[in-house]
């Protein structure tokens, strides 16, 4: 998405070859505008699939995930982080290593949210190493419910995040897909 591409050349900033900073206008200050076009485009990209949910993670993903659900008409399930493992029959969970973060957290849903009659779409801000969407696939296969894709507004594809969805047979669509960047230079593929 052109749009996207112009956003992130303006005002992204590469802290190094590996971390984008978008402060400005996804995950610290949001452009709702430039959300609503992303939403826009999510939402035409997954038309007439049988999409029946759409799931984040949160927190950065909740802004284009709310939007395309609006877009589609469709409810939105955010999905928790938990510090430690807080054990509960009613809820589903899954352990998250961050390593852009350095983080290790549970991902956690509520049993009864998600159902085996739901196809879901998953929508996140980025696609790193791809820990984050694997893990919202785990929870909801145990929820019994199908995977329609991933969509999400950047993804590093000098990363492993979209070959490992790839290869395990899931759909990725990214608005932006960065091929390398460094400090003076973002090269989108
Ligand atoms: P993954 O997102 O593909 O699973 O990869 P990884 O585990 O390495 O990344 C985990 C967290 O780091 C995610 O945020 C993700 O959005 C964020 N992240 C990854 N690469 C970048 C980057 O280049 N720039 C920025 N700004 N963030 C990046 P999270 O832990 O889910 O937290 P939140 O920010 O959504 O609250």
């Amino acid at each position: 998405m052109r749009l996207l591409e112009e956003r992130i050349l303006k005002d992204g900033t590469a802290v190094n070859e590996d971390i984008l900073r978008v402060d400005t206008f996804i995950n610290h200050q949001v452009d709702p505008e430039l959300m609503q076009k992303c939403a826009k485009d999510f939402a035409s990209h997954f038309k007439g699939m049988g999409i029946t949910k759409i799931v984040t993670i949160e927190s950065s993903g909740i802004s284009p995930a709310l939007l395309t659900a609006i877009e589609m008409g469709l409810k939105l399930v955010i999905l928790k982080k938990q510090p430690s493992k807080v054990l509960n029959d009613d809820l589903y969970q899954t352990m998250i290593t961050s390593f852009t973060k350095g983080t290790n957290y549970e991902l956690t849903m509520s049993k009864g949210v998600i159902s085996e009659k739901d196809h879901v779409l998953i929508i996140d801000d980025f696609l790193a190493n791809g820990e984050c969407a694997t893990g919202a696939i785990r929870l909801i296969r145990m929820a019994h419910a199908t995977i329609a894709g991933v969509g999400v507004l950047i993804e590093k594809n000098f990363q492993p995040g979209r070959s490992k969805l790839t290869d395990a047979g899931f759909e990725v669509y990214a608005l932006a897909r960065i091929e390398s960047m460094s400090r003076d230079n973002i090269i989108f593929s």
